[in-house]
């Protein structure tokens, strides 16, 4: 075999990377089809680590009502013998069920490394079969402690660090390189490799890049986990001489992370861990690892960091570093350490030993989403040079540049201009964002900077030989925020635009883990955030897997006393979340769990949601009210309309206690159930004595006051109903302006709704005077805003030391719009049972909403003309949908030209809250509403 893989080409043209959930065709078929296999929800995915993964696939069909009632699943080993159905790993046979969802493997026990090889067939209603699926596959990665040869190699930094000085002066070492090479003579069936590092790795082979990830392998707790990827290298290796290299960069592990200019949090050298397992032909495997036969040496790479950028001097470069045959006389040997790596950390006073254990990655790595072309150039300084990226991103540039020997070009990166047209940088803090290229002078050059990534939409340009044009840079957008899976559209341009900057804030901020912002000095996985705004990012993109992996994060941070952590990972010290931020150890696996349908998540959370309520428990008083001191972000950001402290206090504990509720009994623990449903019960009656008057008055007469006390479930139907008065009559009394934050805009739609003030709900919703999402929209915003008050036309910016222009929590609007202009919700977990509710308002004529669920898509495509509105849904084969309609008369309903009585695909449940509820199987269906 030989390595004829071409190096991947540069196209400058923006380009989807990430499909829209792969698979869901639509293809037209009258019986059942399954499709969109996955394992563990992921596709085809390598070296994972659960030793039980669950099988998933979808059904589709064109008919109406149409069922799974049977299926099969097989397992093999080898592909051939899955082309044969021969499951000689597992095979179900037939077994009757109309589940597509999780089923959990349980065939002969799964072996490190291996791979294996499944299908389906499912039968529908009428018992007729499928057709197998398509084939898919996953493989297993190292699965024992003890199947890890490889030992972490690095390379002992030089350089001084003064980063502790007083002066705090930046220290930015360079990337480390380490190369080996090795032979191979006979013919190779597979080869896979598990690489993993404390800080950031790039690994390639014979000249080829290794995979397409960034930033692997992900942002952990280091000091307690490290991740490791699997990449399929086979066709990357030659027969004979092959070279294997890394470069690695500081990364989260030893860079700048946060604010204040700190770094090595973890700890101060970066390392590689790698080891490739090449199976021959013959039956015989060999391993190849890290260990200290690896050289190592630096490159062009002089600065390599997260928040400060890159520098590559392309003189440096050491051509062939990555292929055999290259002179390594002058690299170094390498250091090797065990399983215990020591270093310095600036938070744990000094020296560290940490043996973090290392697990399969388990979530979609970060990948670039889309290129982006510029769409505007200008020079508001001489030979500054300003390219507007149309949209606020996260990620950075693609260079090209024709230059001479040492010509330097700078790059900085920013969201907003100055008045003069100049970059606004005061906002990114301590972030430096700059990268910097040093041409080598040979024809055109072309370079990405890879360990680093910026939040921007303008890029200044300095140094730049002659006049940079629209091709001099291409934008890279990297996201873990994929595949996508809603969509939205209606006839009002503010509102889709909103919808396009909470999608667009939602890629910026997960990039591995749910960040708070992507450009200043701190993109920290803030709770608080993460649970606002879960539900929302669960409509927009499969975040699935990517709570998964940041609820481990999550639970790594929880203190020994049950209180969980502000941010995950944790960075060298823990401060406590508080109420609204703690609780996203709770809420987060909820969500999934209700979303996905994932109990095993919400089993293995269990345990740490419990402590943190045991933690509530013990701290409150015997009435249950807060404690006297505690911590409390409040209700970060609202607009002149603080709520108290321990409102937000008892809300989210009653909140979290009716979740645990919940919890136990999908687990099936009845004493926990009913200790949480007291416990609500006692919170619920705590708050009412000591904080709502007869009247419905809330203490601190806030607009999130009531929000918070309607949507958990405070308050009896007669205070339910006052408070919602008080809330109506608190927007109004700002000439209908919310002045919610982050805390109560989260509920402030669903309250609304709650209350059946819809009406309510989209006057804000079109509002584009402050406060307001129009009014961001109005001044120009292409993300959703940390404050309201970002950028106004009288004050200018909001104080430099917090203005985000890319923050996601007041997106968490999305799951209101999804839920009532689309109106598509779960009537039950994991989307079996569908509600669709469209609930015209707010002037709009017609929405184009669809979300593909874990069991296929669903759309809710409505539009009104002439006061007759038509309604075209589509659901997926095996689930079943309600369907609530805005009229009262059945006779004002038509479906295929038909009344709803004359067809027997049609169930009519009856008439509830004035509205009409049918019953519909899956299919696609047209109704007119007169
Ligand atoms: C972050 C937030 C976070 C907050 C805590 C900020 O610096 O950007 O989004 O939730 O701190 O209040």
């Amino acid at each position: 075999m030989n390595c004829i893989r071409p190096k991947i080409h540069i196209v400058l043209i923006a380009l989807i990377c990430i499909p829209v959930l792969a698979g869901q065709s639509d293809k037209k078929t009258e019986t059942l089809n399954p499709e969109y296999l996955r394992c563990e929800y992921l596709v085809n995915p390598l070296g994972i680590d659960v030793t039980k993964p669950r099988l998933s696939w979808i059904v589709k069909s064109s008919s109406h009502r149409q069922k799974q009632t049977a299926y099969r699943i097989i397992v093999s080993s080898s592909s051939g013998k899955l082309k044969k159905n021969q499951g000689d790993v597992w095979d179900t046979k037939k077994v009757s069920g109309d589940e597509t969802v999780c089923h959990i493997y349980n065939g002969k026990p799964l072996q490190t490394g291996k791979q294996y090889f499944w299908k389906t067939k499912v039968w529908d209603k009428n018992n007729k079969s499928s057709e197998w699926s398509k084939p898919a596959m996953w493989s297993m990665g190292l699965l024992s402690p003890d199947d890890w040869k490889a030992k972490w190699i690095s390379r002992k930094s030089m350089a001084v660090d003064q980063s502790k000085t007083k002066n705090r002066k930046l220290f930015l070492p360079p990337a480390t390189y380490l190369r080996k090479e090795f032979t191979i003579n006979k013919s190779v069936k597979r080869a896979v490799i598990y690489v993993s590092a404390l800080g950031f790795y790039e690994l390639h082979i014979n000249g080829n890049r290794v995979g397409k990830d960034y930033f692997t392998p992900g942002w952990t707790d280091y000091k307690k986990r490290v991740y490791y990827n699997t990449y399929d290298i086979t066709d990357l290796l030659a027969q004979k001489s092959n070279a294997i290299g890394a470069v690695l960069a500081d990364g989260w592990f030893s860079g700048y992370v946060g604010g204040g200019r700190r770094r090595n949090h973890y700890g101060k050298d970066k390392y590689l861990l790698a080891q490739m397992v090449v199976e021959y032909a013959d039956g015989t495997t060999e391993t190849i690892k890290t260990d200290g036969s690896w050289k190592v040496s630096t490159g062009p790479v002089l600065e390599a960091d997260l928040l400060m950028g890159e520098i590559y001097d392309a003189r440096l470069e050491q051509k062939g570093w990555d292929e055999p045959g290259f002179n390594q006389s002058k690299w170094q040997n390498v250091e090797i350490n065990g399983d215990v790596i020591t270093g310095v950390s600036e938070y744990a006073n000094g020296n560290i030993s940490i043996k973090p254990v290392v697990q399969s990655y388990p979530a979609n790595t970060v990948r670039m989403y889309q290129e982006l072309k510029p769409v505007k150039i200008s020079e508001p300084k001489k030979r500054i040079f300003v390219y507007d990226m149309g949209m606020n991103f996260a990620g950075m540039v693609r260079l090209k540049v024709k230059g001479k020997f040492g010509d330097k070009i700078t790059l900085r990166f920013a969201e907003r201009l100055n008045p003069n047209g100049t970059i606004y940088t005061k906002n990114l803090r301590g972030a430096r964002a700059t990268d910097t290229y040093i041409c080598k002078g040979n024809d055109v050059e072309i370079w990405q900077p890879k360990f680093t990534y910026h939040g921007f939409q303008y890029v200044e340009i300095t140094g730049y030989p002659g006049k940079p044009d629209i091709d001099s840079i291409t934008g890279i957008e990297i996201t873990s925020a994929n595949p996508v899976v809603g969509s939205f559209e209606c006839d009002n341009d503010m509102i889709n635009q909103l919808y396009k900057n909470i999608c667009q804030s939602q890629r910026a901020n997960f990039i591995d883990v749910p960040t708070d912002c992507p450009q200043r000095d701190e993109r920290l996985g803030w709770s608080g955030d993460a649970q606002i705004y879960i539900r929302t990012a669960c409509m927009n993109n499969d975040v699935q897997k990517f709570f998964t992996k940041w609820l481990q994060d999550y639970t790594d941070s929880q203190r020994k006393d049950g209180q969980f952590s502000s941010i995950a990972p944790v960075l060298g010290f823990n401060s406590a979340g508080g109420p609204a931020w703690s609780d996203a150890g709770v809420i987060c696996p909820w969500v999934i769990y209700e979303v996905y349908g994932d109990i095993r998540l919400l089993e293995r959370q269990y345990p740490s949601m419990k402590r943190f309520l045991e933690y509530y428990e013990k701290i409150c008083s015997p009435e249950l009210l807060p404690p006297k001191k505690y911590q409390c972000f409040g209700d970060w950001l609202n607009i002149n309309d603080a709520t108290p402290k321990d409102i937000i206090f008892m809300s989210y504990f009653a909140c979290s206690a009716k979740i645990m509720e919940k919890a136990a009994r999908v687990l099936n623990k009845k004493d926990d159930e009913k200790k949480y449903n007291k416990l609500f019960e006692k919170i619920k009656s705590s708050f009412n004595k000591n904080f709502v008057d007869k009247n419905g008055k809330i203490k601190g007469d806030s607009q999130t006051d009531y929000v918070l006390a309607i949507v958990y479930d405070l308050l009896n139907k007669k205070k339910q109903k006052l408070a919602g008065q008080h809330l109506i009559d608190k927007i109004k009394s700002r000439k209908w302006h919310l002045s919610t934050g982050f805390v109560g805009t989260k509920d402030l739609m669903p309250a609304l709704t709650k209350i059946g003030r819809n009406d309510v709900a989209y006057k804000l919703l079109n509002n584009t005077t402050f406060p307001s999402w129009g009014f961001t929209i109005k001044n120009g915003a292409k993300s959703i805003w940390e404050r309201w008050n970002g950028w106004t036309p009288s004050n200018g910016f909001q104080d430099a030391g917090m203005n985000s222009f890319s923050h996601y929590s007041f997106g968490a609007v999305g799951q209101w719009m999804f839920e009532n202009i689309g109106g598509i919700k779960a009537a039950n977990p994991d989307f079996k049972k569908i509600i669709i509710a469209p609930e015209p308002g707010g002037g709009l004529s017609l929405a184009k909403v669809s979300y593909s669920s874990i069991r296929g898509k669903i759309v809710s495509d409505w539009k009104i003309i002439n006061e007759e509105m038509t309604l075209n849904i589509t659901v997926p084969a095996n689930t079943t949908a309600k369907l609530i309609l805005p009229t009262d008369d059945i006779k004002k309903i038509q479906y295929s030209g038909k009344s709803i009585d004359q067809t027997k695909e049609i169930k009519f449940l009856g008439i509830k809250d004035g509205k009409i509820v049918l019953e519909i199987g899956s299919g696609k269906y047209v109704f007119k509403i007169q």
